[in-house]
């Protein structure tokens, strides 16, 4: 294999060691170095030390050194060219390959993958035999109604309250790395294993093939966290799974719909009930990669909601990311449950007729749910009212980009709402001065940057942040940041935490931080009314390095992993 020394050496440069084996080992930073325990060697006291300014590590006691890809090769037990290549897809670095050599790492690739496959099975395998003998989690599953039938299309299993339970199936527990790459064994700092997963009910996550790829667990009756998840792995990115896409597939193919709900038991419940065309999203709001997904599958979704304020808010996510999608074939809808309820408690209370009865008189379609929303807190009746409406809706309407049959419908309704002539709601929209700023164009922006204040740049990269998280996290944000000016402060405090947390989590910003001189809120308004320019990534990266550029001289480099401590 030839990758060109330039270009290893362009990835080494790219490729921030520190944030690296913070991925792997708990770093404590003195000075310019920081140290962990050796992975290496046995060691109690950390001799382990990486130095930030030579991208270098070197271990004092066992005498292991070398640059990150080294570090990398030994950790994982991963060939050169592996790490390299991963390095450069992480760097956003291109590599040309001749043909026969990429043919050789992708059969590399895939054989990795199947191992780690098999590992995982085995180990469901075993979870699925276990709740045989485990009454108490048996009981527990029958007291929700489940049947033996749906615990076994589901492959429910059970994990004993045993802190390295796997043991047990892998003789080599104690150095078996895909256990740990599968999430199913941690690390910890003193090198010791333990399992994942205790004394839980064990949903296994399949692919759209069947295959498992992660765990959701939960614990029975009472515990925190009530639903632990297997952690982001090569096999499983929770952003593009449904959970029960592979046992409900067929049927939503059928059906030509799907319900998208919240939780695993709302799944399982609902197929109990023979409304077996459900999936759910992974314990967060459903994303662009899923919907697509599901539109490949049918025409018609209808998301589920529970009647609480998160699933009020899930729902409203649901909708802005389903608008660029729908077209004038595919449409989504929304059920809202009673406050008390989710589908799963719905279901045993109410009953499988209730439940598609409901869904057939209660939903509501895309644009109806988004004029009910926009219209929940004006005066409709007043002259201002209805001029704040069309205003408002601007942005959501110019999203519909697929739809155009939808779109002109949808106008319609709100020329009625606000009593004109759509011809007259039209004009109002085409009329670009009301929007002057938002509509500058980036070479507008350049042009004029010295009359911008700066705050409006440091607005303008954090919406850009939120829209382009891997931006921010191929972006590498300075490590000491007191000499910044406060406002440079906080916006690094704020796409720090864009890297380290689900974009719905940032309201929590607000509460964890009292920012003094940018106002997260009104920025957050911004991101969900889409008022601000687009920037292309070469120029977010510009604006930045020129903010930070002018406030400190010297950059040094900070790990995401000691961001995240000194947020908490
Ligand atoms: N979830 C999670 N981690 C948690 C809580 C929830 O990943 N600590 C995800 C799970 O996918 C869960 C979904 O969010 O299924 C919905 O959570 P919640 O409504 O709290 O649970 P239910 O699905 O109602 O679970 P149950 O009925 O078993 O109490
Ligand atoms: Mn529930």
């Amino acid at each position: 294999m030839n990758i060109e020394q330039n270009i290893i050496d362009e990835i080494v440069d790219k490729s921030d060691i520190v944030e690296i084996i913070g991925k792997y080992l708990k770093l404590k930073r003195s000075g310019n170095n920081y140290f962990a325990c050796c992975p290496f060697h046995n060691e109690k006291s950390p001799s382990f030390a990486i130095n930030a300014n030579k991208q270098f590590f070197h271990c004092f006691g066992c005498g292991e050194s070398g640059n990150v890809i080294t570090f990398l090769m030994k950790y994982n037990g991963q060939e050169f060219t592996e790490v390299v290549l991963s390095l450069a897809a992480q760097a956003g670095i291109e590599i040309k390959q001749d043909k026969k050599f990429s043919k050789e790492i992708t059969q590399q690739q895939k054989q990795h993958k199947t191992t780690l496959f098999e590992v995982i099975a085995k180990v469901h395998n075993f979870y699925q035999n276990n709740l045989v003998n485990a009454s108490f989690a048996k009981n527990y599953l029958t007291t929700r109604g489940l049947s033996s039938e749906i615990i076994k299309k589901f492959a429910i299993g059970y994990a004993n309250n045993t802190s390295n339970l796997l043991s047990g199936l892998f003789k080599d527990y104690l150095t078996n790395e895909l256990l740990v790459e599968a999430g199913l064994v941690i690390v910890k700092e003193d090198g010791t294993r333990f399992d994942r997963f205790r004394d839980r009910i064990m949903f296994p996550i399949k692919n759209v093939k069947g295959q498992i790829i992660a765990f959701g667990g939960r614990v029975i009756v009472n515990g925190e966290p009530k639903y632990l998840n297997s952690p982001e792995t090569n096999l499983f990115n929770k952003s593009q799974e449904l959970y029960g896409l592979y046992e409900a597939q067929k049927v939503i193919r059928d059906k030509n719909q799907a319900i998208v709900v919240e939780g695993y038991m709302d799944v399982i419940a609902m197929a109990q009930y023979e409304i077996d065309f459900t999936v759910a999203s992974m314990g967060t709001a459903i994303t662009e990669e899923q919907i697509k997904k599901l539109f490949k599958h049918c025409d018609n979704l209808y998301y589920c909601f529970d009647g609480d304020i998160p699933g009020q808010k899930a729902a409203w996510r649901a909708l802005e990311r389903s608008l660029m999608l729908v077209t004038d074939i595919k449409s989504v809808h929304f059920i809202f449950l009673p406050e008390e309820h989710d589908p799963d408690s719905f279901l045993r209370k109410f009953g499988r007729n209730a439940f598609l009865q409901y869904k057939e008189t209660k939903s509501l379609s895309l644009t109806k749910f988004l004029l009910k929303q926009l219209c929940a807190e004006i005066d409709i009746t007043s002259n201002e009212g209805k001029a704040k409406l069309i205003s408002i809706a601007k942005p959501y309407i110019e999203k519909i980009i697929n739809a155009p049959a939808l779109k002109v419908m949808l106008k319609k309704d709100i020329a009625e709402l606000v009593e004109l002539v759509p011809s007259a709601l039209e004009s109002i929209f085409n009329n670009r001065s009301r929007y002057a700023f938002y509509n500058l164009n980036n070479n507008q922006l350049v042009k004029s940057k010295k009359q911008i204040p700066k705050f409006n740049i440091i607005e303008l990269i954090i919406l850009n942040a939120l829209k382009n998280i891997a931006w921010v996290v191929n972006y590498r944000l300075p490590e000491n940041i007191d000499n910044l000016s406060p406002e440079v402060q906080e916006m690094i405090i704020i796409l720090d935490f864009i890297t380290t947390s689900d974009s719905p989590a940032m309201q929590d910003l607000t509460d964890l931080f009292n920012f003094q001189y940018l106002n997260l809120t009104k920025i957050l308004h911004q991101q969900d009314q889409q008022d601000f320019i687009e920037l292309t990534n070469q120029d977010f990266i510009k604006h930045l390095d020129r903010l930070l550029g002018r406030e400190t001289k010297k950059m040094i480099r900070i790990p995401q992993i000691a961001l995240k401590s000194n947020i908490k």
